[in-house]
């Protein structure tokens, strides 16, 4: 059956045109002014802009963090990005046993996404330790489609500096790319425990144990490392102060090239003031949220093209229970907290709505620019004849109160309950086929693909 999207304003990265497009067999296949309607279905997106599908290359599905598990599985978690206008998801694939292959998590995770997701996804394998089958597994997971590992420098599976060295000398020769939760290990653990010998055990002596420079120190070390590595591709997951990125600015400064980097909407739009708050254990997560000053140096970054992706972090527990655990004791709180459904919304309203960001930005973060790191490009990110039809369609108009009773996932909260936001989404479409139409989930079960990435397509020699 063939589409057209008649009448919208299309946003790309680069352009701003009115301009229908047709669609046909899941793919966009034309785009031009006033096409004749012939036998297709007609989707009118008068007043409304239409931008790629947003996809989000930071969300934890199901994750199993030893303690407790995330709540939204892979259909929960991606009914809430169809309904927050994402269409496609690249998942961190973490944690298994100690010891395992990267393929055992493949197999893992491909049982635990297929028959469940709505949009489509891929994977991000997880160096949980380093050895010769690790590093020559990082090939074939490439081959397989998995063009990308992650590793923690915090956390029970943290990596040492030599682990991380050869990761990225390894990822260099293969064109692939290596995410990074950069924590200073040891200064967190210590001051973890100092504070709850001393009886801080409050949700804002997460923060407190979390400090900036220990992400700042971390940062730096993981690009001394990759400079080391040959300006091996780096790209660091949730930035979220003010000191992480201007260790990044003085890397590119001194020349290194291929450092990419992400942040989250939490760390743009929240402070630490919310560990204060009655319900702080909402927003125990690692990194901790930060200052106001943090939050205005990211939107700057992210404004002048320092921060290049705007991803979630989603890594739901529910504050009725799974948070709970840290009631008495922030150490025992499951870190994580949900996102995958506001954050176009928030983009949108917080950004541009407000002048902070351009569309195009908001365009670039989101949807392209992610594609193009990940290998994605251009089937999805892109609107262009040959890309998968993948759209949302947003009223800038419109406003709305977002609260947690109009929200798809499983978990208990929002974070961002009762901010009024602006602007609406309409309709969200994948690969032609209509997904959530004001607000409602009308997809099916198991339609999501499995995304099968290339080689990242932003690497400089
Ligand atoms: O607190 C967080 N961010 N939990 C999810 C795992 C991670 O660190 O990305
Ligand atoms: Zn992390
Ligand atoms: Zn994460």
């Amino acid at each position: 059956m063939k589409k057209i999207v008649k009448n919208g304003r299309i946003f790309t990265e680069a352009e701003d045109y009115q301009a229908d497009i047709l669609i046909e067999e899941e793919k966009i296949v034309y785009i031009g002014k006033d096409l004749p309607d012939g036998d297709a279905e007609v989707i009118d997106a008068a007043g409304c802009y239409v931008l790629p599908g947003a996809v989000d290359v930071h969300t934890h599905m199901d994750l199993d963090v030893g303690i407790s598990r995330a709540v939204d599985d892979f259909y929960d978690g991606t009914v809430a990005a169809a309904c927050g206008g994402t269409t496609s998801i690249v998942d961190h694939m973490a944690f298994g046993p100690a010891g395992i292959p990267l393929h055992y998590q493949f197999d893992v995770y491909r049982k635990l996404a297929e028959g469940k997701a709505v949009i489509d996804y891929g994977f991000h394998g997880t160096a949980q330790h380093v050895d010769g089958e690790i590093l020559s597994e990082l090939e074939t997971m490439a081959k397989d489609g998995i063009p990308s590992v992650k590793a923690y420098l915090t956390y029970g599976f943290k990596l040492n500096d030599a682990d991380v060295l050869q990761i990225l000398q390894k990822m260099k020769e293969i064109n692939g790319i290596t995410a990074f939760h950069c924590e200073n290990h040891d200064v967190v653990e210590y001051l973890k425990q100092k504070h709850k010998s001393e009886g801080k055990t409050t949700p804002i002596w997460h923060a407190k144990s979390r400090p900036n420079l220990a992400e700042a120190e971390a940062v730096e070390r993981v690009l001394k490392l990759a400079r080391m590595a040959d300006d091996a591709p780096v790209y660091i997951v949730h930035l979220s102060c003010r000191e992480s990125l201007e260790a990044v600015r003085e890397a590119r400064r001194q020349g290194q090239k291929n450092i990419f980097v992400e942040t989250c909407p939490q760390y743009l739009l929240l402070t630490e003031e919310c560990y204060t708050r009655e319900d702080g254990l909402k927003y125990i997560m690692s990194p901790p949220l930060r200052t106001q000053e943090d939050c205005d140096a990211l939107w700057e970054g992210l404004a002048d093209g320092s921060i290049q992706v705007v991803a979630t972090d989603h890594c739901p527990f529910n504050y009725g229970k799974e948070k709970q655990m840290g009631k008495d004791d922030f150490t025992a709180c499951p870190n994580g907290a949900p996102g995958v459904e506001e954050r176009l919304m928030l983009l949108y309203s917080e950004g541009v709505a407000k002048g902070r960001i351009t569309m195009h930005r908001l365009v670039e973060t989101l949807c392209t620019k992610p594609c193009r790191i990940y290998g994605l490009y251009p089937e999805k990110g892109a609107i262009q004849p040959g890309a998968d039809a993948d759209l949302v369609i947003l009223d800038p108009e419109t406003s709305s109160v977002l609260t947690h009773s109009r929200m798809h996932g499983a978990v208990d909260y929002t974070s961002y309950e009762g901010m009024e936001i602006q602007g609406e989404i309409r309709l969200v479409m994948q690969r032609g086929n209509v997904l959530v139409k004001e607000n409602q989930f009308i997809g099916e079960k198991g339609a999501g693909r499995f995304i099968r990435r290339k080689p990242c397509a932003e690497i400089a020699d």
